[in-house]
């Protein structure tokens, strides 16, 4: 190589590492990347081309160099030159008054100019750049004395290796926090969860455990990010007058400051700027648990000075915390309207987002189980605006000995009727939805309306007086329902409990279609409803029909009949299907052939008895059997029909006393004909 050769690419190299610096600072702090991705790998490969093989040229400030050494066993500690404080909390609109107030007082002052930026939710550090080049990093620690993680902080693209600015100062000291941007955390807990890792509760544990490796190589793989708002020590650089100046010059020196930060006047001004930035808290790239107030002018700072280990010109106004440490004491599952079930944990009361909170929801059995959370574990607890509390992740080593994995109950806790859940679907549900009490508005209304029972007048707000008050709590109970007891409802006259019980008694003639609609079985829509009275022609063979007879019903597959299997083999909904029954709730049995082509007596069990001179028994039987139905020697409970000729005997009877529907021999025929409408 000649010695010009040798020139040139010593240059080149210097140059390289310039401009790699800068678009890292485009890509990382601005996001704005100006080259293409491929373009950057081509230069950043020709620098470590040039570094091998003249490692001496390689510069402490190399963007190649991020990454680099050995792990260590421990880290030193670090004097701040000047102590890292902390600040003075306010939580009230009072509290941020009677800091301006003290503030102009001291001052002499009528009104005063702050500074506002974000708090951040991070892990503050101190950034030494001598002579321009990054040389310690450390973390605040008690402020006096902080832990040295320079290789760990050199990790972090968005903070400058080096300053770019000719001459640099002698020595600079930036002060700043590290944090998790929160679309950077997301991502990692995705690809945590993806690699069956453990999962990071919060941005701010992620890059406190991040920047506490000691082997920076694993800091690497954390996407860390800085954003700096003050200075520590300076030799050599020219402080601005105030502190929104300081802020600006440290963005032309490339470091990431927050754009939301403005100067204002006054307390007024803190509190605009107070609930702007509240208002924007949940769309911010990066967590806040507040924002700083600072005064200003810099001299002004300094006649205020410090009272023990806080400034007098600074205040931190905090937001309501957002996630906070508790302790589950109970596991209970609610019932919701639609009958899912969903787990909550009873919580040891704790303030968290601005309330006290003591529940959680815990969604579904599977989110349970995936975080499992057990009955005394200590659990970190979120309420972010106004969504329902919940519980973030266990602390496990904090777990008590003793403790039992949650498995979602065999039975409703609130009606006992059984709980199931279908497959690919997260909720539980409980399958008493005709008795359940926590289901029962929800189930009168679906009763009662137009498509179904067609109770008309009784909408939602009667519902609700109606088992509010006590006076009904299913179905059947509207069928027994007085003048006297309506009356006694809130803003019912005389004529309204009139309409409504005439509205009510109307309904109990209805059709096997409606009906069975208005039962609110899942997955049993009014179409449903349709076929399966068409098909199966009656209620009892659809009450006792198996998964496979419901499956040659056209449309219904697996999910519909297993929900109507669920349904009709619940005692609970049986008896109240009973009950309707039992108080007149019927359908004409032309109603149980609505479809052409079907099989009227399907699945009906028919006694004959005396003379049929038209048909004769032989051929009834025939034709009976023909149509679906059975015909068996003697009345029964089980008897649908007794068809009953000339001549009937004790079998007529008998029929009349079990309360069995009697035909004669023009009804059968009739009743067979409806194959053929
Ligand atoms: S200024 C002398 N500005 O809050 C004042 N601190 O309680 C020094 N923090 O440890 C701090 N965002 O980690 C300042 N915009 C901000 C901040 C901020 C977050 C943290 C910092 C410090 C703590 C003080």
């Amino acid at each position: 190589m000649t010695e010009t050769d040798f020139r040139m690419s010593m240059e080149r190299a210097r140059e390289l590492r310039e401009q790699i610096a800068l678009y890292d600072y485009q890509y990382y702090v601005m996001d704005a990347p100006t080259i293409p991705d491929s373009e950057y790998d081509t230069l950043f490969r020709e620098l470590q081309d040039i570094e091998a093989r003249h490692p001496e040229w390689i510069t402490v400030d190399s963007p190649t160099r991020r990454v680099g050494g050995q792990p260590r066993t421990g880290f030193r500690e670090v004097q701040h030159q000047i102590p890292m404080l902390s600040l003075a909390n306010g939580f009230t609109e009072e509290d941020i008054r009677h800091f301006d107030r003290r503030v102009r007082d001291d001052l002499g002052m009528g009104e005063v100019e702050y500074a506002c930026e974000p708090k951040f939710d991070g892990l503050a550090v101190s950034l030494v750049y001598d002579r321009g080049i990054l040389v310690e990093g450390s973390t605040r620690g008690d402020g006096t004395t902080g832990e040295e993680v320079t290789a760990n902080l050199r990790t972090i693209a968005a903070i400058p290796l080096r300053l770019p600015q000719d001459p640099p100062p002698e020595r600079l000291e930036i002060r700043g926090e590290v944090l998790m941007l929160k679309k950077d955390f997301e991502a990692l807990n995705e690809t945590q969860a993806l690699e069956g890792e453990k999962l990071f509760v919060n941005p701010r544990n992620a890059a406190a455990g991040a920047l506490r490796q000691l082997d920076s190589r694993l800091t690497a793989r954390r996407p860390l990010f800085f954003y700096a708002y003050g200075v520590g020590e300076t030799v050599g650089f020219s402080l601005p007058d105030t502190h929104s100046g300081l802020l600006d010059q440290l963005v032309s020196l490339h470091f990431p400051v927050a754009i939301q930060r403005r100067v204002v006047m006054g307390a007024e001004g803190l509190l605009g700027f107070f609930s702007e930035l509240q208002a924007m808290r949940e769309s911010l790239p990066y967590q806040v648990d507040g924002v700083v107030y600072k005064v200003n002018h810099l001299p002004l700072q300094e006649t205020l000075g410090f009272v023990s280990r806080a400034p007098r010109f600074a205040i931190a106004h905090k937001f309501p915390a957002e996630e906070a440490l508790s302790e589950v004491l109970q596991i209970e599952i609610q019932v919701g309207r639609t009958g899912v079930l969903t787990p909550v944990a009873r919580l040891k009361p704790v303030f968290v987002g601005g309330v006290t909170v003591t529940n959680a929801t815990l969604h579904n059995e599977d989110e349970v189980q995936r975080k499992d959370v057990r009955v005394g574990d200590h659990v970190w607890i979120r309420r972010a605006g106004d969504v329902i509390p919940e519980v973030v992740s266990v602390i496990k080593d904090r777990r008590p000995v003793g403790t039992h994995l949650f498995r979602m109950p065999e039975q409703c806790p609130v009606c006992g009727s059984a709980v199931a859940r279908e497959e690919g679907e997260a909720a539980s549900r409980c399958t008493g939805g005709l008795y359940c009490q926590a289901q029962r508005k929800q189930a009168l209304l679906h009763f009662s309306q137009r498509r179904a029972m067609n109770i008309d007048g009784l909408g939602d707000k009667l519902v609700d007086a109606l088992v509010d008050s006590g006076l009904v709590k299913t179905a059947p109970d509207l069928y027994q329902l007085t003048v006297e007891q309506l009356l006694s409802l809130p803003r019912m006259g005389l004529k309204s409990a009139e309409n409504l019980l005439a509205a009510i008694e109307k309904s109990r003639f209805t059709t096997l279609a409606r009906f069975i609609f208005s039962l609110g079985i899942r997955h049993v829509g009014e179409a449903t409803a349709r076929d399966l009275a068409g098909y199966l022609g009656g209620l009892e063979p659809l009450m006792i029909a198996t998964e496979e007879d419901l499956q040659c019903v056209p449309d219904v597959g697996p999910v519909v009949s297993g929900s109507l299997r669920q349904f009709f083999c619940e005692p609970h909904n049986r008896e109240v299907i009973q009950r309707l029954l039992a108080l007149g709730v019927h359908w004409p049995a032309s109603s149980q052939g609505e479809q052409a082509g079907l099989r009227p007596l399907q699945g009906k069990s028919l006694v004959l008895t005396g003379t049929l001179p038209h048909m004769g028994r032989e051929e009834a039987k025939a034709r009976i059997e023909a149509a679906g139905g059975r015909v068996t020697a003697s009345v029964s409970r089980r008897t649908d029909f007794l068809v009953a000729g000339e001549a009937a005997g004790n079998k007529l009877d008998q029929a009349k006393a079990l309360g069995v529907a009697v035909l004669d021999e023009s009804q059968l025929m009739s009743l067979l004909e409806k194959k053929h409408t």
